[in-house]
């Protein structure tokens, strides 16, 4: 059973969720290598904040990081694992908007082998609903860069409605970047 905490503030669940597909896992330093295998894929750094080229020292880097992230309580970020063997497909992760504590953005990528059998959309929903439902959040943002067209099949699949385009997008993570994107939202009822 998950703690209810502070709006918009990310606590550490203390055990895996998901169905009978997916489970949603925090990260250990023992997923760095099947990180880096996965993150090979040009489609992931293409479309993602993902640098390339990428390497193990990245995937511990990112690792590390994620420890003080979950005791900020602003980023909830998971390993998206196949429930029949474990294996790790991919990573989606929730972001607080700093100026609106009850708004993430939700971000995701899904490993090459695992992609169009739905892993990214019940992924997106799963972590969405915990996000509403442990953190009160009551918005959630999706960010597609302009011809990803994938990821804005996700979107609509997993509920957001389109927003509009943005020119000059710039994240809180990442102000010295500019995109050109579409904005996705979805609203959940307050809790
Ligand atoms: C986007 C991504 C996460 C989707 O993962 P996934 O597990 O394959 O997603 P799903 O299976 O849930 O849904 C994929 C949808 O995209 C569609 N799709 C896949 N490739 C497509 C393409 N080139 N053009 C149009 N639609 C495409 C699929 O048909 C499916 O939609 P449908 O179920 O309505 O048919 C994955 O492709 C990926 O990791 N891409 C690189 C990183 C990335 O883009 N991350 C998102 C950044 S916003």
């Amino acid at each position: 059973m998950d703690t209810p905490v502070t709006p918009g503030f990310f606590t550490k669940p203390e055990h895996p969720f998901g169905d009978e597909f997916i489970t949603l896992r925090t990260f250990t330093l023992s997923d760095s290598d099947d990180i880096v295998a996965l993150c090979q894929d040009p489609e992931i750094p293409r479309w993602t904040t993902v640098p390339t080229p990428y390497g193990v020292n990245d995937a511990r880097t990112w690792l590390n990081a994620q420890v003080a992230q979950w005791a900020g309580g602003l980023e909830a970020s998971f390993a998206i694992s196949e429930t029949s063997t474990g294996a790790l497909m991919g990573s989606v992760g929730l972001f607080r908007d700093l100026a609106d504590p009850t708004t993430s953005e939700i971000g995701y990528w899904v490993g090459a082998a695992f992609r169009r059998r739905g892993v990214a959309t019940r992924a997106v929903t799963l972590l969405c609903d915990w996000g509403a439902r442990v953190a009160q959040l009551q918005r959630m943002r999706l960010v597609t860069l302009i011809g990803n067209h994938a990821s804005e099949a996700v979107a609509k699949n997993a509920g957001f409605r389109r927003v509009g385009e943005v020119l000059d997008y710039r994240s809180e993570r990442r102000p010295e970047t500019s995109s050109h994107v579409t904005v996705w939202q979805q609203q959940y009822p307050a809790n």
